[in-house]
């Protein structure tokens, strides 16, 4: 196979969490952009989520289509980018098949993600000892390498996996003979590290986050619990915003008058109370967007199940074509 030219693209995967928090709106922000330069597939990693969660898919149908619905209310675009479901594309799971046969048990082993998951998860009580498991990176190096894609949007903690993608094209292309696959490049792209309302990891199980879809008065309710400078007992006390998680959250959703505010807020001249208030306006603003297109969304029952059956039949053609070359590079 030739190198490719343009247009470069791109390849990534979520695992179905259900709704998204403002947490993962830089991620999702910098898929829209990517989608305008590159040709952009995007799936949900419903095989993925099995891995480690293979006794409780109750809610994956419904964390699937509350995600998917979070994608395309920021403005991921049906039009111009490839979505999916990875399990409606099988294409990925024969070569998955195909790739573990030319995988080292020893690469898997050594892999840093799944020692450590192995040990929290255990402690946890939960075995994860599996075939599938264990497999893991095999089938994300399926779905990146069957796109050929150039570059793969990934958080640090994926760095791992993408590496072990690379070295089973290099690998397979080596005993193969054939320039078959290319090693894509990882995009790191800038995350703003939002806390939960706590201060603590945002995450939907400490109850700390902020939902993207969250109404007005869900975030006003979740501002009242976001914590600020303790010291600060009266409106006139000298505060500390370096140390405030509403403070964090100022700098990012407003960015016209953060500094203003830190000033304000050293020299006691501004109340926690009225902070929070104001920064409730400029995220419930920021979200309102949004909230709007998901809800247009909502009223077409219809519409996502159409997006994603298209997204999976473009994604087909294009992996399809692929793994008759595969194939034949193999010969089987
Ligand atoms: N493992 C990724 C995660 O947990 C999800 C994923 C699966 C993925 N396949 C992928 C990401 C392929 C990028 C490309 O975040
Ligand atoms: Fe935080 Fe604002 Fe209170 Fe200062 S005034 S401590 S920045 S909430």
């Amino acid at each position: 196979m030739q190198p490719r030219h343009n247009p470069q693209r791109v390849v990534s995967g979520m695992r179905p969490t259900g709704r998204l928090h403002i947490g993962h709106l830089s991620v999702l922000e910098n898929w829209v952009k990517l989608q305008e330069k590159y040709r952009c597939f995007f799936f949900v990693a419903n095989w993925h989520a099995l891995t480690t969660a293979f006794e409780e898919t109750g809610l994956l149908y419904d964390n699937t289509r509350e995600m998917v619905l979070d994608w395309l209310s920021v403005g991921i675009d049906p039009d111009i980018s490839t979505i999916f479901i990875q399990s409606e594309v099988k294409e990925h799971a024969e070569l998955y098949l195909l790739l573990s046969m030319i995988t080292p048990l020893g690469w898997l082993e050594r892999c840093p993600t799944y020692k450590d998951q192995l040990l929290q998860l255990g402690s946890q009580g939960k075995d994860i000892s599996t075939h599938g498991f264990l497999g893991y990176p095999v089938l994300m190096a399926a779905d990146i390498l069957i796109y050929r894609p150039d570059l793969v949007p990934v958080g640090e903690d994926q760095l791992p996996h993408l590496e072990f993608a690379r070295e089973i094209a290099r690998r397979f292309n080596h005993i193969y003979n054939k320039e078959i696959f290319l090693e894509p490049q990882a995009f790191l792209a800038e995350v703003a590290l939002l806390p939960g309302v706590d201060g603590r990891k945002m995450s939907k199980s400490y109850n700390n986050d902020i939902a993207i879809s969250a109404s007005s008065e869900e975030v006003l309710s979740k501002m009242k619990m976001m914590v600020t400078d303790p010291a600060r007992i009266h409106k006139t006390d000298p505060g500390h915003p370096e140390v405030c998680v509403v403070y964090t959250y100022q700098k990012l959703y407003n960015p016209g008058e953060y500094e203003q505010i830190s000033q304000d807020c050293r020299q006691g001249r501004i109340g926690c109370v009225a902070c929070k208030k104001d920064l409730a306006e400029k995220l419930d603003a920021y979200l309102t967007p949004f909230r709007e297109k998901r809800q247009i969304l909502e009223a077409k029952p219809n519409e996502v199940r159409e997006i994603l059956a298209e997204g999976a039949q473009k994604a087909r053609t294009e992996a399809a074509a692929m793994l008759v070359q595969i194939r034949e590079a193999m010969q089987v």
